[in-house]
């Protein structure tokens, strides 16, 4: 039978609910604000207009013709700004006779220092729109610096997320901004996030607001026949994970309390029908094209299809979140030590991608408990066979066919290969316990102790 408490949250929420039309006197967050469930009863999709294409890039300067652009800022970084991605945006802006100024100083894995040096040359350079031409990278770091050049006077905390920052709310209308990801990974191009690494703290944390969500993403799987091995292997994890831990969010209807108004709901909310299809797709994608993607970059239908399914993805975790390996890989990658990857440049830094899928294994052996079916089905679409499994085997099941993947892809064994040891286990605690936003979504609600045994499982993987 169900509780009282349950069947007045129902009744509260159907009050909500109901006759929401303005001809019926709905009046948005008055009537909300009075009877706020302790519950959410309600989840939204916000995506940015997505056009996909091999060559699709040529428009973009109709694109801008359109807006009305007249000064654009291309953002890009120092490695992609010479190669074929950025001419054909560049040819694209010349042949549509757009004036535009190039910013090539993007940080791979930004950090607060080089995200201000972006923001002072979009401040002085009075710019009517922005072009993203990059990864999560130069996407992220262009979100940023038309938010702060659209609100000059801010201090740079005021949007950084709570509790580093002040998480406050834009009120200023931002730039349009383009986005042209040459990777095939975060999804930047679709959500409202910038993510960079606060020095201060040593791990990443971010601003997120709906008001950063590029305008338009041109998905060009042209520009993936540039991308090296390494870069589409840790890429390829961050889809992975994204899939991953938006298909196990917390259900958007276990996440409380509902917002007093509806413009206050976050941009993480937490699993829910929508989210689950773009999560489906992506897994299966993976299981399809993963390796070929990574092991032969002229196999343009895998790469195509690893760039389309990085921008579902994006959709996906834009509006569900994701939750403990992301919570968990901000320390791991803001406290590196030395190790230095391949095809990322000479300095020390863990790409995001490998520090996303560390701890996979683990972290799904943990959450497997608040939903075992769909942990099995996510399982069984990524390749295992599930024949005769029972619910209590379900995070061995799904962590074993993560290994399997990171096997063939030869990823790192674990965090004691990229320079840690079980000593650092509390610092890279300390850096997740800030991460609200992503441990309020996972499934299950975890202590310290979890997070550190979760760690602890990840020093040593095959
Ligand atoms: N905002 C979001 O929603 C979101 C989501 C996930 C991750 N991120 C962030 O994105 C960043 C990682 O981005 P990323 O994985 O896309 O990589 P990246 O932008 O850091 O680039 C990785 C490397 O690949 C190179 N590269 C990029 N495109 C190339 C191409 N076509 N050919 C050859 N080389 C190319 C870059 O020059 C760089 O050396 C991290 O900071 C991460 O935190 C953001
Ligand atoms: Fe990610």
């Amino acid at each position: 039978m169900s509780s009282r408490k349950r069947v007045f949250d129902l009744l509260r929420i159907i009050n909500v609910a109901s006759c929401q039309c303005p001809a019926h006197g709905y009046r948005g967050n008055v009537q909300v604000s009075n009877t706020t469930p302790s519950k959410d009863y309600a989840f939204e999709i916000k995506c940015s207009t997505v056009r996909y294409g091999l060559g699709v890039t040529q428009e973009v300067g109709m694109d801008l013709v359109n807006l009305g652009a007249k000064n654009v800022c291309v953002m890009t970084d120092p490695n992609v700004v010479s190669l074929s991605p950025m001419k054909a945006v560049l040819d694209s802006l010349v042949r549509n006779g757009i004036s535009y100024s190039v910013y090539d100083k993007v940080r791979v894995e930004p950090t607060d220092t080089s995200l201000k040096h972006a923001i002072d040359f979009a401040k002085r350079g009075n710019f009517d729109s922005y072009v993203a031409v990059g990864g999560g990278s130069v996407m992220d770091t262009c979100k940023a610096a038309n938010l702060y050049a659209c609100n000059p006077d801010a201090d740079f905390l005021d949007y950084v997320n709570q509790p580093v920052g002040k998480g406050k709310t834009t009120t200023e209308p931002l730039k349009p901004v383009i986005a042209i990801p040459t990777t095939s990974g975060t999804g930047s191009e679709t959500t409202g996030m910038s993510i960079f690494d606060y020095e201060e703290i040593k791990a990443k944390t971010g601003i997120a607001h709906s008001a950063l969500r590029p305008l338009l993403a041109l998905i060009d799987p042209l520009h993936t026949r540039s991308v090296p091995q390494t870069v589409a292997n840790f890429a390829g994890f961050d889809i992975f994970c994204h899939a991953l831990e938006s298909f196990t969010a917390i259900p958007y209807t276990e996440r409380g309390p509902a917002p007093s108004n509806p413009a206050l709901r976050p941009v993480y909310q937490g699993s829910n029908p929508i989210s689950d299809v773009w999560a489906r797709f992506c897994l299966q994608c993976l299981n399809k094209y993963f390796e070929r993607s990574v092991y032969n970059a002229e196999d343009i239908e895998a790469r195509s299809s690893m760039h389309l399914a990085a921008t579902m993805a994006g959709v996906g975790i834009g509006n569900a979140g994701v939750h403990l390996c992301h919570g968990l890989a901000y320390p791991i990658a803001g406290n590196v030590k030395d190790y230095v990857p391949k095809d990322y440049g000479t300095e020390p830094m863990i790409p995001h991608g490998l520090a996303v899928v560390l701890t996979a294994p683990s972290v799904f052996r943990f959450t497997a408990a608040s939903d075992p079916d769909k942990h099995l089905e996510a399982a069984a679409i990524l390749g295992a066979d599930v024949t005769g499994k029972k619910q209590a085997d379900a995070g061995r099941v799904l962590s074993d066919t993560i290994l399997k993947y990171m096997d063939i892809m030869k990823v790192e064994n674990g965090l004691n290969a990229i320079g840690y040891s079980a000593q650092d286990i509390p610092q890279l605690v300390k850096g997740a316990l800030p991460q609200h936003r992503l441990l309020k979504i996972a499934p299950i609600p975890q202590s310290e102790e979890d997070l550190s045994k979760i760690l602890e499982d990840s020093l040593t993987l095959y």
